[in-house]
């Protein structure tokens, strides 16, 4: 344990003010959450919008949505490497994982390997008829292709889910992310761009799709009392502890499992309570202001990395624009650089970060599935990937202890 200034590795502030209107959104209920609803319809200028518990209950609900549409149909297509929480959702839906490797460049799908994920075979032109749906993922925020991936499936019957779990706020071309895809979802978990302690929005046009999301949330359990207070405390934990001079007392509770990615397909399927829907009263305004301060950040991460022969970007070379990162990614060449760095990061108390613990097709409870098949693409970016926060909470002081740091290594 190192008490010392800690920069969380990705943070998503809440202020005393957002629990004040939290707990206005406990007395006023439904009003609150339809409240909240509204302002997302509008901002995203979609027809339907579901809050819920999280983005994994949101990936879950679309998926068992989609089911009931298509009932002969269920393996769902992911990039071989992200969060551990896409295969969970997808496992709690009943439904199964479909792997296709990634471009270490772009942290997409590698569109050249997709036909055979896709296909009944790389060169066939039989459509694999249990595909349900594919899961384009703005890993980091980084914005995925999903245009390129509709022409691919465009006569294909597999509808294209928006990961945009890490993705609120950003923009591929003049579009927002979470209006891509046939139906979208966000995050509102802690490390997000904006966060109600959890939390998952789900966007759609479809018709069809949003009436069998509305009877299965009908279906849900609501939040029970001492859940909600569960809540309540976090949100007042998260407002004092977030911060860099106090993070390292939560990072020193191993219980907390901060930063860990936990691959677990039995989990809590809510509608959002009108607590959380108050906390994010000002969301539009929030979610401005992390931009700002996310770009400062990714600005100053491009320009250390840029000229080094030791270090690769890691999806952050192609992209037009600004970017809305969560954290930024970089590859490390040399595999005890990488290892020298997170070791030195952590004495320091930096908030740099791996990426993923692995590649999914290596996950203990589903590496049976993928047996025969390899993802190189995948386990080399959880051997040498690492993330450097890109957060309000990082200053101009912390960014330069990072440059040393990394200069001096
Ligand atoms: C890409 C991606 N999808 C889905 C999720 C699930 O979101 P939640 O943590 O709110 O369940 C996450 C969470 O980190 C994520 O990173």
């Amino acid at each position: 344990m190192f008490i010392q200034r800690t920069i969380p590795p990705a943070a998503a502030p809440i202020h005393f003010e957002d629990i004040i209107c939290g707990l206005k959104g406990l007395f006023l209920g439904q009003k609150e959450t339809e409240r909240f609803k509204l302002s997302l319809k509008e901002y995203f200028g979609v027809r339907h919008c579901f809050l819920v518990s999280s983005g994994k209950a949101a990936l879950s609900i679309i998926l068992q949505a989609l089911n009931e549409i298509c009932p002969d149909k269920d393996e769902v297509l992911i990039p071989a490497f992200t969060c551990f929480s896409v295969p969970s959702a997808i496992v709690n839906a009943g439904l199964k994982v479909r792997l296709c490797d990634l471009r270490p460049d772009t942290l997409d799908f590698d569109f050249e390997q997709l036909p055979g994920s896709i296909f009944e075979a790389p060169d066939s032109v039989k459509p694999n008829t249990r595909l349900l749906a594919a899961i384009p993922i703005h890993l980091f925020g980084i914005p995925a292709d999903i245009s390129r991936m509709r022409e691919l499936i465009s006569n294909l019957k597999i509808t294209i889910v928006e990961d945009a779990a890490q993705g609120m706020g950003g923009k591929w071309q003049k579009t927002k992310l979470g209006v891509l895809g046939d139906v979208s979802f966000f995050s509102l978990g802690r490390g997000k761009s904006l966060s109600t302690v959890e939390g998952g929005i789900i966007l759609t046009d479809r018709d069809d799709i949003s009436s069998h999301i509305k009877n299965i949330l009908t279906r849900m359990p609501s939040y029970r009392f001492i859940e909600k207070l569960r809540l309540i405390l976090s949100s007042l934990a998260l407002s004092i502890f977030l911060h860099p001079v106090l993070f390292w007392v939560p990072k020193a509770l191993p219980f907390l499992k901060l930063g860990e990615t936990i691959y677990d397909p039995d989990f809590n399927v809510r509608p959002m309570t009108s607590f959380q829907a108050g906390l994010a009263r000002n969301w539009r305004k929030k979610l401005r202001r992390s931009k700002t301060e996310r770009y400062k950040c990714v600005k100053v991460w491009s320009t250390l990395f840029q000229k080094s022969k030791n270090y690769g970007p890691a999806g952050t070379r192609n992209v037009p624009g600004d970017l809305n990162l969560i954290r930024f990614p970089v590859s490390v060449c040399d595999r005890k650089l990488r290892d020298k760095i997170l070791d030195r990061s952590e004495k320091m108390g930096l908030g740099i970060m791996p990426g993923y613990p692995d590649s999914i097709n290596r996950i203990p409870e589903l590496k049976h599935q993928f047996k025969g098949q390899a993802f190189p693409v995948a386990q080399k970016l959880s051997e040498t990937l690492i993330t450097l926060p890109a957060h309000s909470l990082v200053s101009r002081k912390d960014k330069k202890r990072i440059i040393e740091m990394i200069s001096d290594l």
